[in-house]
C-alpha cells in the first residue's frame, strides 16, 4: 500500500492513476474526500492534519506535499508501517539560495524534518510546474488578449505527468533512498512563448500583453496564495534573460523524455478552450 498525499493536486492525481495502472493498492489522502472526485480504485481518506494517527497503518511508503509534512504526520507514518518517504520539495532548495523566500521555508523544513524522522527518504526538487500556466486559462477562456508580468520571464516547464512518472519509479523501484532529484522540463520558454504554444493548442492566435508588475493584483494569479505574490514578481523578474537550469533526470529514471511545454497546452486544451 503507497499513501498519497496531495491526491487532488496536479501531481499527486497524476501519480494516483500512475499506481493504479501499475496495479498498486493506493490511499489517496485528502482533507475533504467529498470534494475529492479520485478514482474508484483507490482506498480515499480523510487527512486531518492535527490526527494522523492510523493515517498509514499498512502503509509502506508515502508521497508528501511539503504542505502536508509535519512531525507528527511523519511518526504516525512510521508508526504505521511507512519504510520511505518520497518528498514533492521545490528546485528553489539548493546551494545559495535565498533562505528567507517563503517558497524555500516550506520545503527546505519539509526536507529537515523528513531527515530526522528515522524514515528512509527521495526528495524530488521540480523546478517551475507547466500547470502554472493555468493561472491564464480565466483569460484565455474569455478572449485572445493575455495580460501578464515580464513576457520575456523565462523557466524550463515541466509536465506534472513527468513529475508523477519520476515519483511512481522512486516509489516502486531500489536505487532511489536518500537520493535528491532535481526535475525540468526539456526545454526554455519564455511566459510570451509559451501563451503561444497554448495558442496554437486551440487554433487560436493569442497575444500577451505586458502588466505593468508594479500594479500587477491576484486577479492575474487566480491559484496563488496571495502572500506569495510579491516573491512570485520578484522571482519572474530574477529569471528575465536568464536561461534556465534543465535537467536529464526525467529521462535517466523513467527511460522517457520529459515532454514538452506544447505537448503540455495539447494535454490541457480542455482547461483552457
Ligand atoms: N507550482 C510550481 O511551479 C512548483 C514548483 C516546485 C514545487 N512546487 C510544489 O508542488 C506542490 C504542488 O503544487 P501545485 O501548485 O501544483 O498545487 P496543487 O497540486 O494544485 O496542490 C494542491 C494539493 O495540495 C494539498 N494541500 C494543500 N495544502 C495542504 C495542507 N496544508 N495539508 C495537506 N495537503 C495540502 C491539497 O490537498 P487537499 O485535497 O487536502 O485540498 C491538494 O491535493 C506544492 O507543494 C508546491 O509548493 C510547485
Amino acid at each position: 500500500m503507497i499513501a498519497v498525499t496531495g491526491a487532488t493536486g496536479n501531481v499527486g492525481r497524476a501519480l494516483v492513476d500512475r499506481l493504479l495502472a501499475a496495479g498498486r493498492p493506493v490511499r489517496a489522502l485528502t482533507r475533504d474526500p467529498a470534494r475529492a472526485a479520485l478514482p474508484d480504485g483507490a482506498e480515499v481518506a480523510r487527512l486531518r492534519p492535527e490526527d494522523p494517527t492510523a493515517l498509514f497503518d499498512g502503509a509502506s511508503a508515502v508521497f508528501l506535499y511539503a504542505q502536508a509534512v509535519t512531525a507528527p504526520l511523519l511518526a504516525a507514518a512510521r508508526a504505521g508501517g511507512v519504510r520511505h518517504a518520497v518528498l514533492l520539495s521545490s528546485g528553489l532548495v539548493q546551494e545559495g539560495a535565498d533562505e528567507t523566500h517563503p517558497l524555500h521555508v516550506l520545503h527546505a523544513t519539509a526536507e529537515r524534518l523528513i531527515r530526522d524522522s528515522g524514515l528512509g527518504w527521495t526528495f524530488l526538487r521540480p523546478n517551475a510546474f507547466a500547470a502554472n500556466a493555468l493561472r491564464w486559462a480565466p483569460q484565455i477562456r474569455a478572449g485572445n488578449t493575455v495580460w501578464g508580468v515580464y513576457a520575456d520571464a523565462v523557466s524550463a516547464p515541466i509536465h506534472e505527468d513527468d513529475i508523477a512518472a519520476v515519483a511512481e519509479r522512486v516509489l516502486l523501484d531500489d536505487g532511489h533512498r536518500g537520493a535528491v532529484h532535481r526535475l525540468t522540463g526539456p526545454q526554455a520558454a519564455t511566459n510570451a512563448e509559451q501563451v503561444a504554444a497554448i495558442g496554437a493548442a486551440l487554433g487560436r492566435e493569442l497575444t500577451f500583453v505586458e502588466a505593468d508588475p508594479r500594479t500587477a493584483g491576484p486577479e492575474l494569479f487566480p491559484y496563488l496564495d496571495p502572500r506569495m505574490l510579491e516573491r512570485l514578481l520578484k522571482t519572474f523578474e530574477d529569471t528575465v534573460g536568464v536561461p534556465p537550469e534543465i535537467t536529464g533526470t526525467v529521462e535517466e529514471i523513467t527511460g522517457r523524455p520529459a515532454r514538452t511545454f506544447a505537448r503540455w497546452a495539447r494535454d490541457h486544451a480542455g482547461d483552457f478552450g
